[in-house]
């Protein structure tokens, strides 16, 4: 319901909306959505979409052209910590799917735990761990909830990226990252654990947005700003103003990957 009354908002401000690509914006990473040429409207006037937010994020939706692509971008996201809804996202990205998005592309800010990955790079998932143990499709009814996960970021489009990435001359780990719930950070204990179990960095939120990505049939694709190395691993007082405050470097390096790789999305 809150979809379609959502689109008819959105109808209501653009004449003919579509979108190919689409982005989920992380914490500090918001700046992209002001390159687009475009209609903005805040997610308080679209019904079903997240209205208390995160300090650092940018909760609008914003539909136009980047680097001449149709783009859909929502400037911020609800994570499952606020309120304990692991689908909180699930009508913006039905929203995107019925605008014509069909790639998804999550940013996010993270802890790595790779000394060659430190604060101000980048990384590149190529998999992810489910540590919350929740996923945003319990109580889907449909057989459509036994999504697979194998691929889930696209290697096509992480082969695009990594090519972006080095025309630009900027350094592109890949690496598998593990959504834990937040909002507390993680102890070093527990960061020694998803070291063990496998991960590469630690986050708050994209797994439920790329699994409900995939649920609707888009191709997705993430990339981790690192802002400070994970607990125990650094010698940064690891914070939520820190995060705000580091997510500028990396976040540049991620806006001149995006405008390079978005024109070969669109073909
Ligand atoms: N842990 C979890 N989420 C994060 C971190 C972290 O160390 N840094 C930025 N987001």
């Amino acid at each position: 319901m809150s979809t379609a009354e959502a689109l008819a908002a959105i109808r209501n401000r653009m004449d003919t909306p579509n979108a190919k690509v689409g982005f989920i914006l992380g914490s500090g990473l918001g700046h992209l959505a002001d390159l687009v040429e475009g209609t903005s409207i805040d997610y308080a006037d679209l019904p079903g979409f997240p209205h208390a937010g995160v300090s650092g994020h940018n909760p609008k939706l914003v539909i136009g052209k980047l680097e001449g692509v149709d783009v859909a971008i929502l400037g911020g996201r609800e994570h499952f910590y606020e309120n304990g809804r692991a689908d909180a996202m699930r009508v913006p990205l039905e929203v995107l799917a019925e605008l014509g998005v069909d790639t998804l592309f999550a940013t996010n800010a993270c802890g790595s735990f790779l000394p060659e990955i430190p604060p101000g790079n980048l990384m590149l998932l190529n998999d992810h761990i489910n540590y919350s143990g929740r996923s945003p499709l319990i109580g889907e009814p449909t057989d459509r909830r036994f999504v697979n996960l194998t691929n889930a970021y696209d290697p096509d489009l992480r082969a695009r990226l990594q090519a972006a990435a080095e025309a630009e001359g900027i350094p592109l780990k890949e690496g598998v990252y593990a959504w834990y719930s937040g909002p507390n950070f993680e102890t070093p204990a527990e960061i020694r654990m998803l070291k063990l179990l496998g991960a590469d960095a630690v986050g708050m939120s994209t797994v439920p947005e790329v699994i409900l990505g995939r649920f609707l049939d888009m191709k997705c694709c993430a990339i981790s700003v690192v802002t400070n190395m994970a607990a125990g691993l650094g010698n940064e007082h690891i914070s939520h103003e820190h995060t705000k405050a580091s997510a500028p470097i990396g976040a540049a390096k991620l806006e001149r990957i995006i405008k390079r790789v978005l024109p070969t999305l669109a073909q």
